[in-house]
């Protein structure tokens, strides 16, 4: 049965699976395809030029080099004629971009995570302690999530000493759609972070009080899309973070790090109280700088037990299995490669390391998502 439409009309629904990286819709949906036109090629059978006139978000957009590729790949693949594309690149009106971010926004209802039936797992990553491995972990697991092919967002939700910018080597500014931001992306993970921002930008994150009102920004300011995961790293500290937390995200569910020694175990056992207080459940301990291997020898140098202790405590205090999930070795490549921009369980290339420090990432963000909500 031959196909009655125009090339026009078969070349738009070529570009319906486009889709725009940050939006995560199709071009054709958020109105970015102005005019499609395909000429006939003199002297040729069954080949066109098509001009397609692409209209971005912003201009300069730093994915335009991404979309225009995608475009140009759907229009010269098309199977039934040669197609020789030329695509022109341009930006949406004022008005037309205004409609667009009222439609996403409308649509989206503020904080897109406490509405029932959200699918997105939450986990937030806290310690009690300071310097214990929390941004660390949270880098690394986040970066093993999208690497093991979850869509994977991670909040900083320490709003003094954001880390992830740095461990995941962001020099780049969230780009601003008319007052919604769109997360940057590095190593697979949609991140946003505090030390994103500059000047004014940041200011406004920080005025009121400022934990709620980042977090609560961070959550309804920003297009998340629909992650599978979302980690935040909060910031040391036993009590109003992990409270806030709770009330911006019923969903999530606390993950407490702490290392072996009883000075940092202690403090992660409090921080894991929390949960007595709000309705959010603890779903696990790290423990962290486990030990260093050397030369095939496990040197416990923090000590040994606090994973245990933290475990047991939480589970005979909180009434439920509270789980040790993981023991990470102490691993100087793991700061070195982080402070250069990369979480360590990844090879230069993005994918999830296959030794030891790669398999113990996989096996805890695997437990995590075998362990029920
Ligand atoms: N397993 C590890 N092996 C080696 N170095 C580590 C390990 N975990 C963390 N570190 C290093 O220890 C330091 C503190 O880690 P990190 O910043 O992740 O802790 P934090 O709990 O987030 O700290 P803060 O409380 O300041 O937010 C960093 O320099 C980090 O690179
Ligand atoms: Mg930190």
């Amino acid at each position: 049965m031959s196909d009655e439409r125009t090339i026009e009309a078969r070349i738009y629904e070529r570009l319906s699976k486009v889709i725009d990286p940050e939006l995560g819709r199709s071009v054709t949906d958020l109105g970015m395809i102005a005019a499609i036109d395909a000429t006939p090629v003199a002297g040729e059978t069954n080949t066109y030029d098509v001009r397609v006139r692409v209209e971005l978000t912003v201009e300069g957009c730093p994915l335009s080099q991404t979309i225009t590729n995608q475009i140009n790949g759907a229009v010269a693949s098309y199977p039934d004629a040669t197609l020789i594309p030329s695509i022109e690149v341009g930006s949406m009106s004022q008005d037309k971009l205004t409609q667009l971010v009222a439609g996403l926004k409308a649509e989206r209802k503020q904080n897109p995570f406490n509405k029932p039936g959200i699918r997105t797992r939450i986990f937030a990553i806290a310690s009690g302690k300071g310097g214990v491995g929390k941004s660390s972990v949270t880098a690394n697991l986040a970066a093993t999530f999208a690497a093991l092919g979850y869509d994977t967002a991670a909040i900083d939700a320490d709003i003094y000493g954001f880390s992830l910018p740095r461990l995941f080597g962001v020099q780049s500014q969230p780009t601003n759609l008319n007052g919604m931001l769109m997360p940057v992306t590095a190593w697979g993970v949609k991140l946003i972070s505090i030390g994103m921002f500059a000047g004014a930008d940041r200011a406004i994150l920080w005025r009121g009080p400022r934990l709620q009102r980042s977090l609560e920004q961070f959550l309804s300011d920003v297009w998340w899309g629909e992650p599978d995961v979302l980690l935040l790293d909060l910031a040391p500290g036993t009590g109003d973070m992990a409270i806030s937390v709770a009330q911006a995200l019923p969903n999530a569910e606390l993950v407490v790090v702490t290392t072996p020694q009883p000075s940092a175990s202690d403090i992660a056992v409090r921080s894991g109280l929390v949960a007595l207080q709000v309705p959010m459940k603890v779903r696990g301990v790290v423990e962290n700088m486990s030990y260093y291997e050397h030369k095939g020898e496990k040197l416990r140098i923090f000590g040994e037990g606090g994973g245990a202790r933290v475990s047991e405590q939480l589970t005979h205090s909180l009434g439920y299995e509270v789980p040790l999930l993981a023991q990470l070795p102490l691993e100087p490549e793991l700061r070195e490669t982080g402070e250069a921009g990369r979480p360590a369980v990844l090879t230069k290339e993005g994918a999830l390391r296959s030794d030891g420090i790669g398999e113990t990432f996989k096996n805890l963000a695997e437990s995590l998502m075998r362990l029920p909500q």
